[in-house]
């Protein structure tokens, strides 16, 4: 999907041309608008989801998916972006991938929603089911980012490269990152393979219930969350 063209303002003020790597928009406004993003409860955060035009992913759009579960969770696991399921439901991983990580979090004892919140980098599908943009994953991430303050998780699972990527600002392979314990702002991440991923590519599903299995030790051995309610 092409992007945008930038604004005549933009050109105007003299801020370099917008790559894919830099959101199309000046630095000044982008900064007021992910400070006023850090300071929203989650209803205003998820009304401003529903009607965000903030990147050119809404234009494609059905439905914003927001993300779901349980609001104080321990657990967070965030995948990539909604595909043709979610866009119609407005709800992440309810297709294929999300049946098969439904039974990933049941193999270690977790649900959906409770203790648990699912959300991704983006809340608007690619087209086709393409890897979000940079530009893109940028402009989206000051929701993710109030999510994860909200939650305060204990542990954050990413679930394939696209989300490992932009959480940690790597381009490593989920090969070479999975078995350690990453950091996102302080909170212990785990990376693992992406259920899509999983059901073209059988084999690695052993490796995926290893790095459930580091999860949930890596979990029972974390301190308490201080005033965890
Ligand atoms: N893949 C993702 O990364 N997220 C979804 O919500 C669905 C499929
Ligand atoms: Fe807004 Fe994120 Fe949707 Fe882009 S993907 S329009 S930033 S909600």
């Amino acid at each position: 999907m092409p992007e945008e063209p930038m604004a005549a303002t933009e050109a105007s003020i003299g801020q370099p041309p917008a790559t894919s790597h830099q959101p199309p928009q000046p630095a000044a406004s982008r900064d007021d608008r992910r400070a006023a993003i850090m300071l929203k409860e989650w209803p205003a955060l998820k009304a401003d989801v529903a009607a965000c035009t903030a990147c050119p992913l809404h234009a494609g759009r059905k439905k914003t998916v927001f993300g779901v579960g349980d609001e104080n969770a321990d657990w967070l696991f965030i995948g990539e972006g909604p595909g043709a399921d979610e866009d119609t439901q407005g709800e992440p991983f309810v297709g294929q991938a999300g049946k098969l990580l439904d039974s990933m979090l049941a193999s270690i004892r977790l649900k959906r929603g409770a203790n648990v919140y699912i959300a991704n980098v983006v809340k608007c599908r690619p087209p086709g089911n393409r890897n979000p943009e940079p530009a893109e994953a940028a402009a989206c991430e000051p929701y993710l980012q109030r999510q994860i303050d909200l939650i305060r998780p204990k542990l954050i699972v990413a679930l394939g490269k696209v989300a490992a990527a932009n959480l940690l600002a790597s381009d490593a392979s989920v090969a070479s990152m999975r078995g350690k314990v990453h950091s996102y702002r302080g909170i212990p991440l785990i990376v693992t393979y992406h259920p899509a991923y999983l059901l073209r590519s059988l084999p690695e599903k052993a490796k995926a219930w290893t790095d459930l299995c580091f999860a949930v030790k890596t979990m029972t051995e974390l301190p308490a969350r201080p005033n965890a309610g």
